[in-house]
């Protein structure tokens, strides 16, 4: 029998870290997607604990950097020939305004461009697969704001938009999969997993605000293993969930920008051409 493959971004802190830790026994392999190779030792270390019988890659990834994504990619493409499930869950917040090193506004390299690339590599060995599978960690703040042009590279910028823009861009990204391959059999849901006590913006925000902001939130916060659960029903249950967007895993309908068309189609061909593709 063929052995199944779960590839998954961002397993090494957060939303990611839980569902792979719930996921243990659903795969044969896990090809952990990591920027920092010490965590992901770590987290391999806990994996094969939890199942000795799981195969563990780890693979080093930053997001950020297309060179980078692109050099995983071609690890990936080397050493196997099929993915069951990609899991683009890795994602960031940046209350300053940054660049990548590809000069892009950092959390949109992070969460968008970068998985779009990654996506676009990986996407002949998901539907070399017997299950086909895309999930897609979007984000409720996909309504914070309407994408709007220069894309990539925006004059004006405040975190609240520049994170909901790339995570409108990650809803355009399931979108635009689930319109091109759904009739070829893939799978793809985006997914909202509520709000989660995790790492994201604890890194980056001034000390003192932060802290105390996060303190207060906190006790509203889903756990982790609350968090991972909507990544993880979505895996386990790919045909109920195909082609949905799951808000906590409830399937709901996109509202606002997310069924903006017109404006996907616009985004989607203006990363095609970025990246110099002819096609997701
Ligand atoms: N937490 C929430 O309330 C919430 C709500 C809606 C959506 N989300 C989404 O859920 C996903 C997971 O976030 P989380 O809350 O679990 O945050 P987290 O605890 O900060 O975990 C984020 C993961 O992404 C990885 N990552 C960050 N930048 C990267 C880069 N440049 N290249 C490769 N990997 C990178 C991190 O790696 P390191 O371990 O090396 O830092 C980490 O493994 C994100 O897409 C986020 O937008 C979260």
């Amino acid at each position: 029998m063929t052995e199944t493959i779960l590839a998954i971004t961002g397993p090494t802190s957060g939303i990611g870290r839980g569902a792979v830790k719930a996921l243990v026994n659903d795969f044969d392999r896990m090809l952990l997607l990591a920027r920092n190779l010490e965590k992901g030792a770590v987290l391999k270390a806990e994996l094969l604990e939890l199942n000795p019988d799981l195969h563990v890659d780890l693979i080093e990834c930053d997001l950020s950097v297309l060179a980078s994504v692109r050099h995983a990619a071609e690890t990936i493409k080397n050493r196997f020939d099929h993915i069951d499930c990609l899991v683009n869950n890795a994602g960031m917040v940046s209350t300053s305004k940054e660049k990548s090193i590809d000069g892009y506004e950092l959390m949109m390299a992070t969460n968008y461009i970068g998985p779009f690339l990654l996506t676009h590599e990986l996407l002949p060995l998901v539907m070399n697969s017997e299950r086909k599978q895309v999930i897609v960690v979007s984000s409720g703040a996909y309504k914070f704001a309407p994408m709007k042009r220069p894309f990539f590279k925006p004059k004006r910028y405040t975190p609240v938009t520049g994170y909901g823009r790339s995570k409108l861009g990650t809803l355009y990204l399931a979108q635009e999969l689930h319109e091109q391959y759904s009739r070829k059999g893939l799978k793809t849901t985006a997914v909202h997993p509520g709000m989660v006590s995790t790492n994201i913006g604890k890194n980056n925000v001034s000390q003192s605000v932060g802290t105390f902001v996060f303190m207060l939130l906190d006790p509203f916060f889903k756990t982790l293993e609350e968090g991972a659960q909507s990544i993880v029903s979505a895996v386990q249950q790919p045909e109920k969930y195909a082609g949905f967007y799951s808000d906590e895993g409830e399937i709901a309908a996109v509202k606002q920008y997310g069924s903006d068309f017109k404006m996907r189609r616009e985004f989607i061909d203006a990363t095609l051409e970025e990246l110099d593709l002819e096609s997701l």
